[in-house]
């Protein structure tokens, strides 16, 4: 946990964020238009109010899975070695798979993810990430559908967290330490 102190400033609005949500979901759509069923698989946490949102949006047949790899801890600092804590439950052969992530920041755990699930054979595999922090990458990757970028600012909000906290608020917020 952290005890320093910090507010939080609106970055992007639950207005927003739903208005980009229904323009992707028709991308996916058009991408996905003939699958027999597509697996979406949230990364565990910080996607799940994002997945939420998105397969609502999805009018496709789908099936919902997670998995969970280590990121950041309760630090601010990613880390470069990712490790699967969760795996999935289904198996991806020769099957429609979306990943679904909330940030790229150094892009060590999407591309780590997408290599591991590419492995396994699936028919089509495709990513997407609600948010992008460009400037802060650390290895070549880049989701095939991206929300909003964002700059080199500590985010919170709509699933995503500092230090578990904050994953509740409906919008995109910048913190600010006020210490
Ligand atoms: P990457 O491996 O550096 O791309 O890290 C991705 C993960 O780091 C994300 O799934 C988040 O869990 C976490 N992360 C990156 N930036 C932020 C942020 O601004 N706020 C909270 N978590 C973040």
């Amino acid at each position: 946990m952290t005890d320093r102190t910090y507010v939080i400033d609106e970055m992007i609005s639950a207005k927003a964020i739903a208005a980009r949500i229904e323009a992707l979901c028709r991308e996916i759509k058009a991408e996905f238009s003939d699958t027999d069923k597509l697996v979406v698989v949230g990364l565990l946490r910080g996607s799940f109010v994002f997945i939420a949102d998105l397969v609502r949006e999805l009018d496709l047949p789908i099936e919902v899975d997670f998995l969970e790899a280590s990121s950041y801890g309760n630090a601010m600092e990613s880390s470069r070695e990712v490790r699967i804590l969760k795996d999935l439950r289904a198996a991806i052969e020769g099957r429609d798979v979306l990943v679904v992530e909330d940030i790229v920041d150094t892009g060590h755990t999407l591309s780590h993810v997408t290599r591991l699930l590419q492995s396994r054979n699936p028919k089509r595999l495709k990513s997407i990430a609600l948010l992008d922090k460009p400037s802060r990458r650390e290895v070549d990757f880049k989701a095939d559908w991206t929300g909003f970028e964002i700059p080199d600012e500590f985010v919170v909000g709509y699933g995503i967290d500092y230090a578990q906290r904050n994953r509740n608020l409906p919008h995109i917020g910048k913190v600010r330490f006020t210490d």
